[in-house]
């Protein structure tokens, strides 16, 4: 590194994880995250138990990635914060820290949109996708299809309407009596299980938008209805209710991926968020790209859950444009790309 490399310290703390990530010239040096496991005995984020884990985890986290990217804090050129969208109380601890210590260093403050982070979480290593191109971002907090046309040019081209694809993996691993975060569950039981077991809908929105509030109140009433004839029905068929669960979920997802693929006649694809972990997703991604045509862009999974990484990648194409903010910026719980 040389001595007139620009350095960005990046946070992100919009939901619960409390991260952040030290960036040298678009090189990310490192990705310092604290999981709060706080929130798994109440089955899902605690909003104010969520800004308190923060608080505590915050200095700490930062202290530790200024210090393994062997820098010390007077060389930072910019502080990058999460502006939204997020929890409010949780996005308030991130920016009023990146605020004081931009302040306190007399540097510049870059305010990053989680979810364009999410997609630029796909130029951390190689390989990157070609412009344009089309993401697929699921997580606990958002479903949406964008196509991006340059790292800071973005278009949400469909979403969902209620409840994200994360959530859906959340709530019915919930109703089947599995622990917060529920995905990696479904995922985990799923593998020895048969998708066709059961069917559950396939809800079709119109144009490119989806909806995952159905799929929760089917598994609810098919349950209620198992359970009276036969108590031990979740255990027994345990593997075949989570391989069905994800099966439609996943039909849901593509479907609307391969009429944005079509529409726009992109063939460069990514999927990013906490939900690409998913390997019934990524599997039936990878053999669809293969069967049409398709270019595939995965990232790493350190990189597709919540991580102060992917805010450095979004400053680093932010510094270079100079697109700062001012010292008066809120957070925006609701911020659209
Ligand atoms: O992106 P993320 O870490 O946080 C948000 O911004 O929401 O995504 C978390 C979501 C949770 O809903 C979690 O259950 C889900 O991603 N998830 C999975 C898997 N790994 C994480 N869902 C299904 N299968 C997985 N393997
Ligand atoms: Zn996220």
């Amino acid at each position: 590194m040389g001595t007139n490399d620009i350095f960005i310290l990046a946070i992100e703390s919009s939901c619960d994880e409390t991260s952040a990530s030290v960036i040298a010239d678009g090189k990310v040096l490192n990705n310092i995250v604290a999981t709060q496991s706080v929130h798994e005995k109440y089955g899902g984020v605690v909003p104010e138990l969520a800004s308190r884990a923060h608080q505590e985890n915050l200095i700490p986290v930062v202290q530790e990635a200024i210090l393994t990217a062997g820098i010390s804090k007077s060389q930072l050129s910019a502080i990058a914060f999460t502006r939204g969208p997020g929890l409010m109380g949780s996005l308030l601890v991130g920016v009023s820290f990146a605020k004081a210590f931009a302040f306190s260093l007399d540097i510049p403050l870059i305010e990053v949109n989680h979810m364009n982070a999410h997609i630029l979480a796909h130029f951390i290593e190689d390989p990157k996708p070609n412009f344009p191109f089309i993401c697929l971002t699921v997580s606990g907090g958002h479903t949406q299809l964008v196509l991006v046309r340059d790292h800071l040019d973005m278009e949400v081209i469909g979403e969902t309407q209620d409840d994200a694809v994360g959530e859906a993996f959340d709530k019915t691993a919930k109703l089947l009596g599995l622990p917060y975060p529920g995905g990696p569950l479904i995922d985990k039981y799923a593998k020895e299980g048969n998708p066709k077991a059961y069917k559950f809908p396939i809800t079709r929105m119109p144009e490119l938008n989806y909806s995952f509030s159905g799929i929760k109140t089917a598994v609810l009433y098919f349950l209620r209805d198992q359970l009276k004839e036969n108590p031990k029905f979740i255990e027994e068929n345990l593997a075949d209710l989570c391989a069905s669960v994800q099966y439609s979920l996943v039909e849901m997802l593509l479907i609307k991926l391969k009429a944005a693929v079509k529409e726009y006649g992109v063939k460069e694809v990514a999927i990013a968020g906490g939900v690409s972990a998913n390997s019934g997703l990524r599997d039936t991604l990878t053999k669809l790209a293969v069967e049409k045509g398709w270019n595939l862009y995965i990232p790493k999974f350190e990189y597709c859950t919540d991580n102060a990484a992917m805010i450095a990648m979004a400053a680093h194409y932010k510094y270079l444009k100079g697109e700062f903010s001012s010292m008066d910026v809120t957070p925006l719980a609701k911020m659209k790309i």
